[in-house]
């Protein structure tokens, strides 16, 4: 498994809507569209949240994601609730559409899961290609707290669309804070009758503080126009989460 862009698929993207323990409320993401304007692309949308409430309000929002396992359960859930939706099999790092949007968001700390500050890096400039020189770019992260120990070996369980149990654990977890990468191993299983597929997979996750993340977006030609804590307040280099909103910083040559 080379990194989090292969991380969501087969058996991980088969548990991913039945085991998850969180999902991203639509509302001030269609807020975030409404302000910034159309049209908007959702990067790592995965299984559609909240990217087909969107849609369903009627926004022109478009999704990328690096896992086809998981664009195919977008476009079944699209297809079951009548809505429409554009969706693209791309990395953000590598990111290449035809079309410039006037608001590029991720729903939730997804950017924390590309590995390291090159790769951050190379996908702000991505986005800043396909940004309209008036457009806004928001950006929420999060600095991970380490797992505590009595959580290793907890499993959540939850039935499969054909009966099967899936189950998920986390095995191990590893921090470094020089290069600001928390890696965990995640156990994923799947129990039907006399069959059993136990899967274990890396996970890392990589954080920014404040400081080291406008270092990377200002190198990418953006400037950050707000970074705020979850309670909206100005963040600092502690801020633990944190969300910003960017702009072009020059318009676009040619
Ligand atoms: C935690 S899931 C979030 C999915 C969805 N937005 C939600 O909240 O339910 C993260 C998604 O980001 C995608 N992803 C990870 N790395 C990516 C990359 N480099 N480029 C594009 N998508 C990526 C994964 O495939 C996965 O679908």
């Amino acid at each position: 498994m080379a990194d989090a862009a292969d991380f969501y698929t087969g058996i991980v993207a088969e548990s991913y809507a039945p085991l998850k323990s969180f999902s991203p409320e639509p509302d001030p993401y269609a807020a975030f569209v409404r302000a910034a304007g159309e049209p908007a692309l959702e990067l790592g949308c995965g299984d559609g949240d909240p990217l087909l409430a969107l849609r369903r309000q009627g926004l022109d929002v478009a999704g990328v994601d690096s896992s086809a396992d998981m664009l195919e359960r977008c476009r079944e859930r699209a297809a079951r609730e009548g809505v429409t939706v554009t969706v693209h099999h791309q990395r953000m790092e590598e990111l290449r559409l035809d079309r410039r949007f006037r608001a590029v968001f991720l729903a939730g700390p997804t950017f924390n899961l590309l590995p390291d500050d090159a790769t951050a890096e190379a996908a702000l400039r991505r986005v800043r290609e396909h940004l309209t020189d008036d457009g806004t770019v928001l950006i929420p992260l999060h600095v991970p707290a380490p797992t505590p120990a009595r959580e290793l070996g907890t499993v959540r369980a939850a039935p499969a669309a054909d009966g099967a149990e899936l189950r998920f654990s986390m095995v191990s977890e590893e921090r470094d804070e020089a290069a600001r990468t928390q890696t965990a191993v995640l156990r994923y299983e799947r129990h039907r009758g006399d069959e059993s597929t136990v899967v274990e997979r890396a996970w890392a996750l990589h954080w920014y503080r404040r400081s080291d993340f406008e270092r990377l977006a200002v190198a990418a030609g953006l400037t950050p126009v707000s970074v705020t804590d979850a309670d909206g307040a100005e963040a600092d280099d502690d801020t633990a989460y944190l969300t910003f909103r960017l702009r072009a910083a020059e318009p676009a040559a040619g």
